[in-house]
């Protein structure tokens, strides 16, 4: 909830008062990022409340994780869900605070997750009852976008619409510099929405995770297991900072639990997190690549991992 927003007409709640350092007092005039310093966010220069303008830099969400899934299916193949052939798909794009943890579902005005947690920050979240965020593309006739979205943007479980609006109202409503006054009088509803999702596209399609592996010889095989240690070395080469890899599935130690082994992790490669911090907003796309904060969730013994291929019918045929 932004308490700016809220204090104009009376109604700040405690909850909202202890969220307002987060969100500051941004009016909607005078952001004219292309005019100020490109600071770089989680440098001291981004903390200085005062004098940094909270639209060009982002402030608080300074460590961008943009992210990525490998399933093997989506549960809604029926419906036409399909993933896209020798591609991971993609997650997000979360501003994480600098020291790790992260904030959520920043801002309750821009609320369009259907299934959010009851309470956030001691603020019950009501579920979303309108149209779609497919809809608000559409409403923008960005059908190119949408078409592009469907195609990589695959969910699992639940339509793809839906998890955009996931996406979007957890994470992106924490942004700095997607906050609605920094868009200025001339506002068009949904214009963070849409430039939310340009935004986590061109983050993505930067990083080819499945190509970066293949160049390494690192392939979907239901055959041969890979090391955790020569995944992150393939990324490393080709992204120069080493990524968060997360796994699912069975623990190394319940495969093997006669080997007397303290290696619990997982051993299904899931997902990916590439780390960076903006140099200006996120949107200008100027990111400094930085290792991952979290440790790994897979198991580190070598040739632990299986990168499962795809059950056939869960790929779309171009
Ligand atoms: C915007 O900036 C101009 C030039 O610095 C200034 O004169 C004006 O007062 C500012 N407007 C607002 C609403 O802050
Ligand atoms: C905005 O609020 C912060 C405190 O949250 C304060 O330090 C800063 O000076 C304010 N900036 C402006 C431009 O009023
Ligand atoms: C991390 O930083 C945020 C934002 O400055 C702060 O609210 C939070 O308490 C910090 N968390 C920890 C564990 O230090
Ligand atoms: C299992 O390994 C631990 C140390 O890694 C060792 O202390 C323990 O004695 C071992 N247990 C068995 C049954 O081998
Ligand atoms: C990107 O940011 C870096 C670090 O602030 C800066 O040196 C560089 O000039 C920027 N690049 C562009 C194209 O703006
Ligand atoms: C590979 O294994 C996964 C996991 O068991 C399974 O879902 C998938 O269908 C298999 N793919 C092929 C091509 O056999």
């Amino acid at each position: 909830m932004r308490a700016t927003v809220k204090s104009f007409i009376g109604i700040v709640s405690a909850a909202a008062l202890a969220e307002a350092a987060l969100y500051s007092n941004t009016t909607k005039f005078n952001h004219t990022c292309a005019i100020k310093p490109s600071i770089q966010s989680c440098s001291l220069a981004s903390l200085d409340l005062a004098n940094v303008d909270t639209c060009c830099t982002e402030t608080y969400g300074g460590q961008l994780l943009s992210t990525q899934f490998w399933d093997t299916y989506t549960g809604l193949e029926d419906e036409g869900q399909l993933l896209p052939k020798k591609q991971w798909t993609l997650h997000g794009l979360w501003p994480d605070y600098c020291n790790g943890s992260y904030p959520q579902y920043c801002d309750l005005d821009r609320q369009y997750d259907r299934n959010p947690p009851e309470e956030v920050n001691g603020q019950k979240v009501k579920p979303y009852k309108g149209p779609g965020v497919d809809h608000f593309i559409k409403q923008w006739d960005r059908y190119d976008l949408l078409d592009w979205m469907k195609k990589y943007w695959v969910s699992q479980g639940q339509p793809s619409a839906d998890f955009w609006a996931h996406e979007f109202s957890k994470h992106a409503t924490c942004y700095s510099t997607f906050d609605v006054p920094c868009y200025g009088p001339k506002y068009r509803k949904h214009e963070d929405v849409i430039e939310f999702f340009d935004t986590a596209i061109a983050f993505y399609r930067r990083l080819p995770t499945y190509h970066w592996l293949a160049a390494e010889g690192i392939v979907p095989s239901n055959k041969t297991q890979y090391s955790l240690k020569d995944i992150q070395r393939a990324l490393k080469k080709h992204y120069g900072a080493v990524p968060y890899l997360g796994c699912y599935g069975k623990q190394y130690s319940q495969v093997h639990g006669s080997k007397n082994t303290s290696d619990h992790g997982s051993t299904e490669l899931a997902e990916v997190w590439y780390f960076s911090y903006a140099n200006g907003r996120p949107q200008d796309l100027n990111v400094t690549h930085v290792d991952s904060l979290t440790p790994s969730s897979c198991a580190h013994t070598d040739g632990a991992i299986w990168y499962y291929e795809r059950t056939p019918s869960s790929e779309r045929d171009e």
